[in-house]
């Protein structure tokens, strides 16, 4: 596991890895203030939804610490609360987790004595990133679970869903450590994720930390790899998940999923409750997120095309439910039909 955390609450403020950076500096943002977090979010100094979820959820103590300090009371504080959570909800609009964080702790706020809100926040924002920790373990086991007594895996997986995504081990990757803690992979395919390189910078160095075997590919050679080499799985996280099973996650996933149908390879995401969002029925409902078109021009300011050609950048696309052939939650293993095997799962979280 990566010895880099994506983040830290430290003496009251919030402390990320500037996952912008990386692999080659190792640098982190100081946060004092909820826009400053938000800040970090926009730019993907944070990302990888559960963090991002986590994040956001701290982020929101810092808003209340803010307006505690100008003085704010009553009334005057809750619309500054509120106002606060709007424009952090606002950093990104597909992950669901940032939403569900703002939400429980917006909820929490509202329910809880004034002069003990600042304390009571900060403890569930420290038992969120805790349970966070746990939920991926919970996911890692009952992933592991479904290839028990299979040895020699090869699994591709695409974007980052590591210890830099998560405040644990991770969601796909997570499966994939604990499945070479066991000895059973061969080789971990890593797609390098355009036009970020969240795979190559991230997934890669994960990798790498933790001694799993890996070829790092880019994504055009998805195909090629499926259909010359044996591949057992394709396994990726998820940022938002329907009432149906479509699942929202990084660009590229829609084609890997298809690409694995084609192959005849099992194509499972892995995801906390958090990212399920059980008020959409469908992906079609899913709001793609539309990226600065110079992350596609350009990389690190040095351009590869026209610097005024126009450009399509949508950061993530939907995997359809019928292609995918499970989704490994904490809770175990969801399989088709998703519609009742999500309503179950909804039903068993008590939310
Ligand atoms: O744009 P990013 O880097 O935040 O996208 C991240 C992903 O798409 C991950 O696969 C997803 O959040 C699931 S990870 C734990």
């Amino acid at each position: 596991m990566s010895a880099l955390k994506s983040l830290q609450w430290d003496k009251g403020d919030l402390v990320l890895l500037d996952q912008t950076k990386l692999p080659g500096t190792i640098t982190y943002i100081r946060c004092h203030t909820m826009e400053e977090v938000a800040g970090a979010i926009r730019v993907l100094a944070v990302r990888g939804a559960p963090a991002i979820g986590v994040a956001a959820a701290y982020g929101m103590v810092l808003a209340l610490r803010e307006g505690l300090e100008k003085g704010l009371h009553g009334d005057r504080l809750s619309q500054w609360f509120d106002r606060k959570g709007e424009i952090l909800n606002d950093a990104r609009p597909t992950a669901v987790n940032l939403s569900w964080a703002v939400k429980v702790m917006t909820a929490l706020f509202h329910e809880t004595e004034e002069r003990e809100a600042l304390s009571v926040l900060t403890e569930k924002a420290r038992a969120m990133e805790e349970e966070d920790k746990n939920l991926c373990d919970a996911m890692a086991d009952n992933g592991a679970h479904l290839f028990a007594g299979r040895k020699h895996l090869r699994i591709l997986t695409h974007c980052n869903t590591g210890a830099l995504a998560t405040c644990g081990i991770g969601t796909a990757f997570g499966v994939i450590y604990r499945l070479h803690e066991r000895g059973q992979v061969e080789c971990v395919y890593a797609d390098e994720t355009r036009p970020l390189l969240q795979g190559a910078r991230l997934t890669g160095t994960e990798l790498m930390e933790s001694h799993i075997p890996c070829r790092l590919i880019s994504d055009n050679m998805a195909a090629y790899v499926m259909a010359h080499e044996h591949m057992d799985a394709v396994m990726v996280g998820a940022d938002r998940i329907a009432s149906n099973g479509d699942s929202a996650n990084k660009i590229g996933t829609y084609g890997l999923s298809i690409l694995a149908a084609y192959h005849h390879i099992p194509f499972y995401i892995v995801a906390p409750f958090s990212t399920f969002d059980f008020s959409i029925s469908s992906g079609k409902e899913i709001k793609i997120e539309e990226r600065d078109p110079e992350e596609v021009r350009s990389f690190h300011g040095v351009y590869d095309a026209p610097k005024d050609i126009p450009v399509l950048n949508p950061a993530f696309d939907v995997a359809p439910h019928e292609l995918i052939t499970g989704i490994i939650t904490e809770k175990g293993v969801l399989t088709p039909p998703y519609d009742a095997a999500i309503k179950k799962y909804e039903r068993s979280l008590q939310l």
